[in-house]
């Protein structure tokens, strides 16, 4: 076994997870990775889980979770091995490299690909996947090639948010993917509520403490549980 370096090269068009779940917004910042991360342990009890970190450029889930292990894969038999926490298997490219990457759009979308398809995610129900921001070469990949079987997006109760969450749903319906709902973030006094979402997450210093300490915070809304509920629809 060696620290990972890609080989640009994978056999497979897909990865071997039974369903994809991905959790992404057009808007950065409005909780993607926080909820990614809490929806991965809300499932964790009932289902084998992965998480995966789609955000190549620019990872979260490594820092937030307190990995700082070294991913580990085998050059002779083609697979990444993912880091395994509290029995969710995880894979970020935070745990590849340390520094910045200085990756135009080809570079990502191949490493994207290569990570998500060459891993040896074993027999996991479900593997989420945290999407990065925006609706370029990630977001196309994803929706065109990986194909998630299904989609949450998230958004905060503000007015640029709720105008991009219009842009991340016309992207999902012209690509033909399925929106297993809307989930609102950071709703409460200071900037409202989200209409027509499965829940709304309320904006608090209790959830904003756990997030700083690494911990998963679904035990302090009732929204992950309509989560999972949707999760097993699909
Ligand atoms: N419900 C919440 N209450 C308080 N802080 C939150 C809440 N949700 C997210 N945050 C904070 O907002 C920031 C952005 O969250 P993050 O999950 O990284 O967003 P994204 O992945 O969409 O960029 C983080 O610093 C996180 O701690
Ligand atoms: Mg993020």
């Amino acid at each position: 076994m060696a620290e990972v370096k890609f080989s640009l090269n994978y056999s497979k068009p897909k990865p071997n997870a039974k369903k994809i779940i991905a959790l992404w917004s057009a808007k950065g910042g409005v909780g993607k990775t926080s909820i990614a991360i809490s929806l991965a342990y809300a499932l964790s009890k009932e289902f084998n889980v992965g998480l995966f970190d789609a955000d190549i450029d620019c990872p979260n889930i490594a820092e937030y979770l307190g990995i700082n292990k070294k991913l580990m894969g085998s050059k002779k038999e083609n697979r990444i091995y993912p880091i395994i926490k509290d029995g969710i298997r995880i894979v970020s490219m935070g745990n590849i490299y340390d520094d910045v990457v200085f990756w135009r759009g080809p570079m990502i979308t191949q490493a994207l690909k290569e990570l998500l398809i060459h891993t040896e995610w074993g027999d996991v129900d479900f593997l989420v996947v945290d999407m990065p921001p925006g609706t370029s070469d990630v977001a196309l990949t994803m929706m065109q090639e990986i194909r998630p079987d299904g989609v949450f997006l998230i958004t905060t109760p503000s007015k640029m948010a709720l105008k991009d969450l219009e842009k991340s749903k016309s992207f999902l319906k012209k690509f033909n993917i399925k929106l297993l709902g809307i989930v609102g973030n950071m709703c409460g006094d200071l900037f409202g509520n989200v209409e027509k979402a499965l829940g709304c997450i309320p904006l608090s210093k209790e959830i904003a403490k756990r997030i700083e300490e690494g911990k998963p915070f679904n035990d302090l809304t009732d929204v992950f549980d309509m989560m999972v509920e949707k999760v097993k629809e699909v």
